[in-house]
């Protein structure tokens, strides 16, 4: 395998990354948080306003909702590790674009190695296709296991669609981590 660089040591030279522009409107770098050792990695998409306050990841409103499913599958937040694709916010929390995806990602390959989790939950479209290097939407991959390397991918939907879709998408995202919950409790058993 791969050498494995403890997350602190990452975390350090990333909070000097000028790899692409967005570190100049950054508050701050937000980097990751939790368990460095974590069986699951939950990857989302980018900083909004309350993370690039705060330095960390998915604790805004979408970010009380991701905490509250992690909730329903079994999870505390301490468990996991959360860790997004963009580690910079993008001005207006526009879409990450392609050259900030790759100039960014290589720190989250890194963090992925360094933590090795047996999960990855990608946490709507761009942490989806961008793990499983695919263009097809979590709409569509969602709620199941994919394969990639030696990583089990549980694609679901963002948190933040889900709370401007409380009718149809909520129950779904409920529906999706209680499985996750399950799944984990299963294989912490068999494996
Ligand atoms: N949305 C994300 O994808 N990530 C965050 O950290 C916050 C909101």
């Amino acid at each position: 395998m791969a050498e494995q660089i403890p997350l602190q040591d990452l975390q350090a030279s990333a909070q000097s990354c000028r790899r692409c522009p967005l570190w100049e409107g950054r508050t701050n770098l937000v980097f990751g948080v939790g368990d460095a050792n974590a069986r699951v990695l939950v990857v989302g998409e980018a900083p909004g306003a309350d993370e690039d306050a705060q330095g960390e990841p998915f604790v805004g409103r979408s970010g009380q909702l991701l905490t509250q499913m992690l909730g329903v599958a079994g999870l505390s937040r301490d468990q996991v590790y959360i860790a997004n694709i963009l580690k910079c916010r993008p001005p207006g929390n526009r879409n990450p674009l392609p050259e900030e995806i790759e100039a960014c990602t290589p720190w989250l390959r890194e963090q992925t190695r360094s933590i090795d989790p047996e999960y990855i939950v990608t946490v709507g479209n761009f942490a989806t296709q961008f793990i499983l290097k695919t263009d097809m939407g979590v709409t569509k991959l969602r709620g199941r296991i994919h394969q990639a390397g030696r990583f089990k991918v549980y694609p679901v939907f963002h948190p933040a669609y889900a709370l401007r879709n409380r009718n149809s998408v909520l129950p779904q995202l409920e529906q999706d981590f209680r499985l996750l919950g399950e799944l984990l409790s299963q294989d912490s058993v068999t494996g």
